[in-house]
């Protein structure tokens, strides 16, 4: 039996849903029940009735289904793919910052660890950061561990963001050189960056979108021609989307080796074995769900 066949036959059999994110290559993609980004991903968790979730991305996101429905198997088709931001910052490094700004609400970027969710009064990711900050009573806020989105965020706000020094090496590395190249080669597109990115190269976008979100305009906007400014692995869908339009990575490079871990033959594997599990301990698990809990409460 083909490999693809073999996995929607044991898909069924387990009972299972492949969720798959933006960034996973295009024939993960395609064999998932859901592509999306960390927030739609979240809430589809959250409202999931099959007993296994077979999560194609990075650690962090196994570990917030896992949090979200602790009876289920949640599986992480390969092992050890994980998110360097997520563990840029230690939980004892965000209790020393909560002791220093005692008065301060914890905005903890879904990009985080289940410990440092743990210690957060509420989780948001790169579609809701603003919502998430103008939703709390608080006047000052501590944002972990994303600079960038950080920045982002203190410009949509008069609160006083207090940020941790954490970055995504991959939009980091993103540059206002490579958006003026970009420009210069293809003058009619629309520039597209994550919030990820340096402030910099914010400053020179014409939108500012969660992976999801740039789904959304493309497919809106009278535009037919797009620059890209985020891992390449979202120009598939793009593709897929928009048959007619035409997609450029902002840099052909921008690639995050973990989300490329992930191949049909390990979700074949997962299916089949239900292995690796991830788990999160319990009390660590409740306290971080109370954090996503409140942040899928928002409304955006
Ligand atoms: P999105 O939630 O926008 O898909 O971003 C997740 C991520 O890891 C970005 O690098
Ligand atoms: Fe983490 Fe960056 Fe990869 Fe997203 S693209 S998973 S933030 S390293």
């Amino acid at each position: 039996m083909a490999m693809i066949d073999e996995i929607l036959a044991l898909k069924k059999e387990r009972q299972a849903t492949i969720l798959a994110h933006n960034y996973q290559i295009p024939e993960v993609q395609d064999i998932a029940d859901h592509v999306g980004d960390s927030l739609e991903l979240s809430r589809v968790a959250a409202g999931l009735d099959s007993e296994v979730i077979i999560f194609c991305g990075v650690d962090f996101m196994a570990e917030t289904a896992a949090i979200l429905s602790p009876k289920k198997k949640v599986v992480q088709p390969a092992k050890g793919a994980w998110c360097p931001m997520a563990h840029m910052i230690k939980p004892e490094q965000l209790q020393d910052l909560k002791a220093l700004h005692p008065e301060a609400a914890v905005v903890s970027y879904v990009n985080s660890t289940a410990e440092i969710k743990a210690l957060s009064d509420i989780c948001c990711t790169s579609a809701n950061g603003v919502q998430v900050v103008a939703s709390l009573p608080e006047k000052e806020v501590i944002f972990v561990p994303d600079r960038n989105l950080a920045a982002y965020v203190a410009r949509h706000t008069d609160k006083k963001i207090i940020p941790w020094n954490g970055y995504c090496y991959v939009h980091d590395h993103l540059t206002t050189e490579q958006v003026k190249d970009a420009r210069k080669e293809h003058p009619q597109a629309e520039v597209l960056v994550h919030p990820e990115c340096r402030p910099e190269v914010i400053d020179m976008a014409d939108f500012v979108y969660s992976t999801a979100g740039m789904g959304r305009h493309a497919k809106s906007s009278e535009a037919t021609q797009f620059i890209i400014g985020t891992e390449t692995g979202m120009i598939h869908r793009l593709k897929k989307e928009n048959p007619n339009k035409q997609f450029y990575p902002l840099n052909k490079n921008a690639i995050c080796q973990n989300m490329k871990k992930t191949d049909l033959e390990k979700v074949l594997s997962a299916l089949k074995t239900l292995q690796p599990q991830v788990t999160v301990p319990e009390e660590i698990g409740r306290k971080a769900k109370i954090a996503i809990d409140n942040m899928l409460a928002v409304k955006v």
